[in-house]
This record gives structure tokens, C-alpha cells and sequence, in this order.
């Protein structure tokens, strides 16, 4: 018995129906992490351990939360980020995301490893949609490059590099479930080894020895904003405004990498206090990932300074057990969580969000 979409009230549930309506094989490399999991639950916790310091008595009878990304203009700070094989899911994979953020005017990043052809997925944006481009890097420059060019030239507003990924991550749950489904045909890379989950089976071809002596020519085939997602780090945010891109997502890849590494949004509270001191933090985006949940996530990153966030697991939770009604849904459940948080905070609008309105004194002591 399949609950009514209606009884889900927050992304939370989507991921109970997911669990239970999923395919084995789906479920699993969905909902998988690194290891034992703990840096996917640390995700999470990381969160509880921050608390909001309300304004009062300020007029929120209107609140704007609506902002903008790699300066285009959205309705919300968050993204639908780049997870691969989206028809493990859903029959149609990726293009029904591509349609709820088209409804929600939201900016959708195109993952490498889709199920849907990127051209598909670029056919399916509506009129002025924005969309990014995830990156995995290919020991084929040349491959590398004309996906890049391509996606550019179809009207990509971003490139986003994975650089957290020189191998993937241990994931048992999914290397437990043998991996033959059709969902696992892919456009970026091609299926190797099926025996250890679908994540090795679509990886193989993704380049170890891609560093940062390759940023430079990445800037010299695209004109497209370039981010850096996977940083996990200070010293390398620092260095990334050095290279002169223009973000980073700070992100563990949802737990799925490498295990014990610390929650974005931990990164992200080391990270803005050092970019003010040097008076580096007007010269990049920072966007975080990771266990969002609820609009008071989103709001604590952008307090803490995070121009957005991303948002992976939930649409393909609603997804898989709804389709577009689901994700459509669940956009909408965080826009009204987001009203109700900008509300109850005492913020009008995500200007006005900043480090006073957190207590965040207990989130490096755990
Ligand atoms: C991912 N992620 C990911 N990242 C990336 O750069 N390229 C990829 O192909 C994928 N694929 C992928 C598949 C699945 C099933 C998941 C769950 C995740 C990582 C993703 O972009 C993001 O970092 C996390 O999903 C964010 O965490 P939450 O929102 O899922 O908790």
C-alpha cells in the first residue's frame, strides 16, 4: 500500500515511501555511502548541532527569498545537483527533474553520468531554465573537452568539476546488489565490471591524475563559470580564488567518498572567517551540499555564508516513488518551509541573513 502523495510532508518521507517502493538495485545506489556510513549520518548531525538567535518584531508580512547563482537569477537558494543514472529511479531519469525545476525555477545541474542523454536533458529545460554542467574528467582530453564545448554551446551557465573523486568510494550496500539493470546505460563512461555495484560499473574511466595544474586549461576551452565541487577544506578554498574560478561546492559527495570527511556546512564555518579576514569572500560563490533537508539547513549554510545549496537524494527519492508530481512537491514543501523560516528568523530576504542570527558554538565541539 503506497502512501498518497499528499501524506508526504517534508522530504523526509519521501525517502520512507523510496525505501520501501524502490527497486533493490536503485535503492541501493541511491541511498548508499562510504564505508560504514558515518560522514552520510555526520551529514545530518552536523546540522542539529547549530541553532538559530531569532530577530524579533521586524514587519515579515513579505519575505524574498529568492537570489541568485553564478548570477543567474533563481526563486530559492537551492540547486537539484548532479546524481548519475536518474532512470534507475524512474523510467524517464533525469528530464523529469529537468521539468520540476523548469516549474519551480529552479537551476538543475546535469550530471556526466545520466541515464538521459545530455541533449535530451538540455531539450527538456523550458524557455530561459538554467542549467549547469557536472564534470567528471575523462583520461581522454579530448572527450573532456567536447563535452564541455558541447554543453557550452547548448547554453550551459556553469561547469561544475568533480575533484573529490579521483577513485570512487566504497559503497557495500550498493556493490552488495548485483548490477544489471537497464538504468545503467550511460552517456559519460562505459560499463566495465557489473559485479561490484553501479557505481564501479560507471566510474572506469574518470582521470586520478587530474590536479590543479589542469585548471588553467579548463579556463581556456570555456567561457562558462567554473566551480569546484568537493572541497573539503580552507587552504583549498584559498586556492581556488587564487586559480581564479569563480566557486566552490563545499561537499563529501553525500557521505559516498571519502568516509570521516568532515559535513560541508562544519567546512563552510572554517572556511568564511578566514575568507574575511583576507577579504576573499566577494572574490568566490560558496555553495555547500549534504544532508539538506529542511529550509532551516538551507538557512543556517546561507547565514553562515553560502551563497546556495544542493539538493541530491530527496528529488530522486520523490522521484522514483511519485514521479514529477513527487519532486514538484517537494519543491513546493521547501518553498513553504523557507517562508516559514525567513518568517520566524526575522529575516526579509537572504540579504539579510548573517552568522548573529546562529548559535553555532557547539558545531565544532562533538
Ligand atoms: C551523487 N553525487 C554525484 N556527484 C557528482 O559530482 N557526480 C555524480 O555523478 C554524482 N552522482 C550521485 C549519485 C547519487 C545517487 C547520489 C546520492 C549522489 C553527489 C551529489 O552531487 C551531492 O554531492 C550529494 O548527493 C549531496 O548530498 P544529499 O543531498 O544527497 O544528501
Amino acid at each position: 500500500e503506497m502512501p498518497l502523495l499528499e501524506q508526504c510532508y517534508n522530504l523526509l518521507d519521501f525517502e520512507a515511501v523510496a525505501r520501501r517502493v524502490m527497486k533493490k538495485t536503485a535503492w541501493g545506489y541511491y541511498s548508499s555511502a562510504a564505508d560504514d556510513e558515518i560522514t552520510l549520518r555526520e551529514n545530518h548531525s552536523a546540522f542539529h548541532r547549530i541553532w538559530f538567535r531569532p530577530r524579533i518584531l521586524i514587519d515579515v508580512e513579505k519575505v524574498d527569498f529568492s537570489t541568485t547563482m553564478l548570477g543567474t537569477p533563481c526563486s530559492i537558494p537551492f540547486y537539484v545537483t548532479a546524481t548519475a543514472l536518474g532512470k534507475l529511479g524512474h523510467a524517464e531519469g533525469e528530464v523529469v527533474l529537468t521539468r520540476s525545476a523548469h516549474q519551480h525555477n529552479v537551476i538543475q545541474m546535469i550530471p556526466t553520468l545520466a541515464s538521459c542523454a545530455f541533449d535530451e536533458i538540455v531539450d527538456a529545460a523550458g524557455p530561459g531554465q538554467v542549467q549547469w554542467l557536472q564534470l567528471y574528467v575523462n583520461k581522454d582530453r579530448a572527450i573532456t573537452q567536447r563535452i564541455v564545448q558541447h554543453a557550452e554551446k547548448r547554453g550551459c551557465k556553469g561547469l561544475f568539476i568533480t575533484v573529490d573523486a579521483p577513485q570512487l568510494g566504497r559503497r557495500e550496500k550498493d556493490m552488495r546488489m548485483k548490477f544489471t539493470d537497464e538504468g545503467s546505460n550511460v552517456q559519460g563512461g562505459q560499463a566495465t565490471d557489473t559485479s561490484q555495484g553501479a557505481a564501479r560499473a560507471i566510474s572506469t574511466f574518470i582521470d586520478p591524475s587530474l590536479s590543479w595544474a589542469d585548471i588553467p586549461w579548463f579556463q581556456s576551452i570555456t567561457k562558462m563559470p567554473i566551480v569546484l565541487k568537493g572541497v573539503q577544506r580552507v587552504e583549498d578554498v584559498v586556492k581556488a580564488v587564487e586559480a581564479g574560478v569563480q566557486g566552490v561546492v563545499l561537499s563529501n559527495h553525500g557521505g559516498r567518498q571519502l568516509e570521516f570527511a568532515r559535513s560541508a556546512v562544519e567546512v563552510l564555518a572554517e572556511t568564511m572567517p578566514v575568507l574575511r579576514e583576507r577579504g576573499l569572500e566577494n572574490k568566490i560563490e560558496i555553495y555547500v551540499d549534504g544532508g539538506i533537508r529542511r529550509a532551516t539547513d538551507i538557512l543556517k549554510a546561507l547565514c553562515l555564508g553560502a551563497k546556495g545549496v544542493g539538493i541530491g537524494r530527496p528529488f530522486l527519492y520523490a522521484m522514483s516513488a511519485y514521479g514529477q508530481d513527487g519532486v514538484d512537491r517537494a519543491m513546493q514543501l521547501l518553498k513553504d518551509e523557507m517562508e516559514m523560516g525567513m518568517r520566524l528568523i526575522g529575516a526579509r530576504n537572504v540579504g539579510e541573513l548573517n552568522p548573529g542570527m546562529l548559535d553555532a558554538r557547539g558545531l565544532f565541539n562533538h
